[in-house]
């Protein structure tokens, strides 16, 4: 197989975003418990590993060259995800807010990719503005994304680290 082409990071970044947007399409269509458990687990999956490339890498090449408030935004924005990432991994298909609670994550992601993507003022657009060197950055986030993914798959998705919030407790 030939190998993959090094994507600049905003490339790479789009393309999950584009992936799990498939996953929630599918997850919409689906019927069988199995299957929508299977789904839910990879839109965690490909969540988890997105918002921690992201937090490690892409947001602190970002710091001081884009709209500080955007980028603090992004972090919450990111913190509300991991609450439902982790209270979707810890239920099941026969939860009675499990389907609204993956629908509620589509929403939040939609709009936080919007933010990310938007013409001119979304924080890529701003990150290209700045003429951070992507490809360099692509080169990272690719190598980080890879092991993580590995990571995840052979050991599960750990409970994510919020951010900007202490942890939840009821
Ligand atoms: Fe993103
Ligand atoms: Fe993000």
């Amino acid at each position: 197989m030939a190998e993959a082409k090094t994507q600049d990071a905003i490339a790479l970044l789009k393309a999950d975003h584009r992936a799990v947007e498939e996953l929630f399409e599918k997850f919409e269509k689906a019927t069988a418990s199995e299957r929508k458990r299977k789904l839910a687990e990879e839109i965690c999956l490909e969540l988890s590993v997105h918002a921690e490339i992201e937090e490690e890498i892409f947001y602190p090449a970002c710091e001081g060259k884009v709209d500080e408030d955007l980028l603090k935004e992004s972090y919450v924005e990111h913190d509300g995800a991991k609450v439902l990432i982790t209270e979707i991994m810890n239920g099941g298909p026969s939860d009675e807010f499990y389907d609204a609670k993956v629908k509620v994550l589509q929403e939040e992601i939609e709009h936080h990719v919007e933010e990310e993507e938007k013409r001119l003022e979304g924080l890529f657009a701003q990150a290209r503005k700045a003429e951070l060197d992507m490809d360099a950055l692509g080169q990272q986030l690719a190598a980080r994304k890879a092991e993580l993914t590995e990571e995840f798959k052979a050991s599960g998705i750990p409970t994510p680290r919020l951010t900007t919030m202490d942890e939840v407790s009821v």
